[in-house]
């Protein structure tokens, strides 16, 4: 949710900033701007769209030369995508990137006015800059420290002043932001990505931390004004991994990533064939003695919870609620210290997911965060951490990153199963045995991609669509109907097939296509006289079921077999075909599948 960088070095700065920006495009890209330092005056270039009319334009202002600068992408919140709105805000003297929603910048704004100020943009970010204006007593520290104090909300903030054109300085309460520590360069951003082709140090800021970035030295401080002293964090990913590498999309290389991602994600946290997560600092014992868990998480983090519980249920038999974090956080939920919250997070900075995180430690509960950005502030804030080992996901849609949580529910499962006694030994060794084949099966149901692509030919001008499907099936389906919303804007819902009858099959005809998946042995009879039921209505069915489903003729007008694996893993092997028919559906359509409108990846505000 819209993109920070910056730069001091020897280097183009125009150039590094953009470069650096197409990398983090992904987190919003309802426009682009830089500011740069250009003989001692603060230059900006912005503009409305994406970041390519930004390099447009400059094509016809000509760049900015310097060597100092800050730039940003955005997601609107506050005022539409227009060239006004776009960042950097400021004046000839201060300039400012912001990622995140300052909530008092109404009152804020009102002072300025009163002080004689006045403002161009709708944003709440040029309300920052204009309050580092107002305070600014020639020392920049200082100047932040005392604005700080007046500001409520969420924020990362890349600043300059035009009187200190050496350097840059950054700020995060709640949003993301990094410091990269290059070779006589150093950089900020909101993701490592963006300076991966740079640097792979960094180091991480905290919340009410400031850092001054010059060429040759990074210095930090708390809001007291005391100096700290940082480690340096090596990425352990390459460039490749946030390149395209040949896949016309982040999100079909992505889908190609998961039968490796799962193996990396799974392998340390298997010996002797069982769960082993003591590198976590927990076990079987700590994770059976729980009255109850609560999964929550936003979209499709929630989803791979939704199998979390299913799985969780059946094996250790022990109570788990599903949520989504913006309704956990605001219906004062029933948690205490006897139960296990675990959230789920691929990026790890979601602001509900987090807040929820908060809410349950507050009431005394245990926390655990399943988490793929290392070091994000949900992993600093949980009590435990199992981190995915996805490797940077750029796609918006999220596919790798779905696949690793839902490996990490099978092997808490597994571990709690055991630890609760419900499983023996030799079954929970079984059942990671069969997890630790999956990968190699994953990779069979990407072979199924031609098949996928000529099924999405016969969704691509379906106006809405159904998912169906009962217990796992139906988890999976949540996630495929949102898979394709997202990406072809084709509107779709999931639904409990067994549900249907109670008043939405009424929208079935002849033009609502409806994906059915079927992997359950004991629910394979019970979906397949629900399809029998939209069937007779008129609909077109795409059936998603394993290879020994005896389906009669006439039921379905597609089947996508699957490959064989345990029923209970069969939602990681299902996934996939649900992931590429609505891939293939958005291509088709001609959509950014990458960069579907409206969203961005990482939700940092409510
Ligand atoms: C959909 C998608 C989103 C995220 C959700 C949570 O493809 O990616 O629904 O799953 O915004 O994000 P994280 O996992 O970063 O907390």
């Amino acid at each position: 949710m819209c993109g920070i960088v910056g730069y001091v070095g020897d280097r183009s700065c125009t150039d590094v900033l953009l470069d650096a920006l197409e990398k983090l495009e992904y987190r919003g890209y309802d426009s682009a701007g830089i500011a740069v330092i250009e003989q001692g005056v603060i230059k900006v270039e912005k503009c409305k769209g994406r970041l390519a009319n930004l390099r447009d334009k400059m094509a016809f202002d000509g760049k900015p030369e310097g060597h100092v600068g800050i730039g940003h992408t955005r997601w609107a919140t506050h005022g539409e995508p227009s060239d006004i709105n776009s960042h950097p805000h400021g004046n000839k003297r201060v300039t400012v990137v912001h990622n995140g929603i300052i909530e008092n910048y109404r009152q804020i704004k009102e002072f300025l006015i009163s002080e004689g100020y006045s403002f161009v943009s709708e944003t709440d970010t040029e309300t920052v800059a204009k309050l580092l204006d107002y305070y600014y007593t020639g020392d920049p520290v200082d100047t932040i420290i005392k604005s700080l104090a007046e500001i409520k909300g969420s924020y990362a903030l890349g600043v300059m002043f035009r009187d200190f054109p050496d350097r840059i300085f950054a700020v995060r309460k709640d949003s993301p932001l990094i410091v990269g520590k290059g070779d006589h360069e150093n950089f900020i951003a909101s993701d490592v990505p963006a300076i991966m082709k740079y640097t792979r140090d960094y180091y991480l800021l905290d919340t009410n931390e400031i850092a001054v970035i010059k060429k040759d030295d990074v210095t930090f401080y708390n809001i007291h004004r005391e100096q700290l002293y940082k480690s340096v964090h090596t990425a352990d990913w390459d460039v490749d991994a946030a390149e395209k590498g040949g896949y016309e999309h982040f999100m079909l290389k992505e889908i190609n990533e998961q039968p490796n991602a799962v193996k990396t994600t799974i392998t340390p946290r298997i010996s002797d064939s069982m769960p082993d997560f003591t590198a976590e600092g927990f076990d079987a014992a700590k994770l059976g003695a729980y009255n109850k868990i609560f999964i929550v998480a936003c979209g499709t983090a929630m989803h791979a919870g939704m199998v979390g519980k299913y799985v969780i249920e059946r094996l250790a038999r022990i109570p788990v609620i599903v949520d989504i974090a913006s309704e956990f956080r605001y219906r004062d939920p029933l948690i205490d210290e006897r139960d296990l919250m675990i959230v789920i997070s691929q990026s790890g900075e979601t602001a509900d997911t987090k807040a929820a995180l908060e809410l349950a430690k507050s009431r005394g509960a245990d926390t655990m965060a399943v988490v793929n950005v290392k070091g994000s502030s949900i992993a600093r804030e949980a009590d435990m951490v199992v981190y995915t080992h996805a490797g940077p996901e750029i796609s918006v849609a999220s596919t790798k990153a779905y696949m690793v949580q839902i490996s990490v529910m099978y092997l808490l499962a597994f571990e709690l199963a055991y630890g609760v006694g419900r499983i023996s030994k030799e079954q929970c060794q079984k059942l990671t045995e069969e997890l630790q084949e999956i990968p190699d099966v994953i990779q069979e149901a990407i072979g199924l991609e031609n098949h996928c692509q000529y099924v999405a030919s016969k969704l691509v001008n379906a106006d809405s669509l159904l998912y169906i499907g009962r217990g796992l099936d139906y988890a999976l389906s949540m996630e495929g109907s949102l898979k394709l919303k997202e990406i072809s804007y084709i509107h779709s819902e999931s639904y409990a097939a067994g549900e249907l009858k109670h008043g939405t099959i009424s929208l079935i005809t002849e033009n609502m296509p409806v994906i059915a998946v079927a992997t359950q042995s004991d629910l394979v009879d019970k979906t397949i006289s629900n399809i029998k039921e939209v069937k007779a209505r008129g609909a077109m069915v795409i059936l998603v079921c394993g290879k020994e489903v005896v389906v009669e003729d006439g039921v379905a007008d597609h089947i996508i077999r699957l490959p064989e694996v345990d029923q209970m893993l069969m939602p990681m092997v299902a996934a996939v075909p649900l992931q590429l028919i609505a891939y293939y559906t958005a291509v088709l359509k001609g959509n950014d599948v990458d960069k579907p409108r409206n969203l961005a990846k990482s939700v940092t505000v409510e």
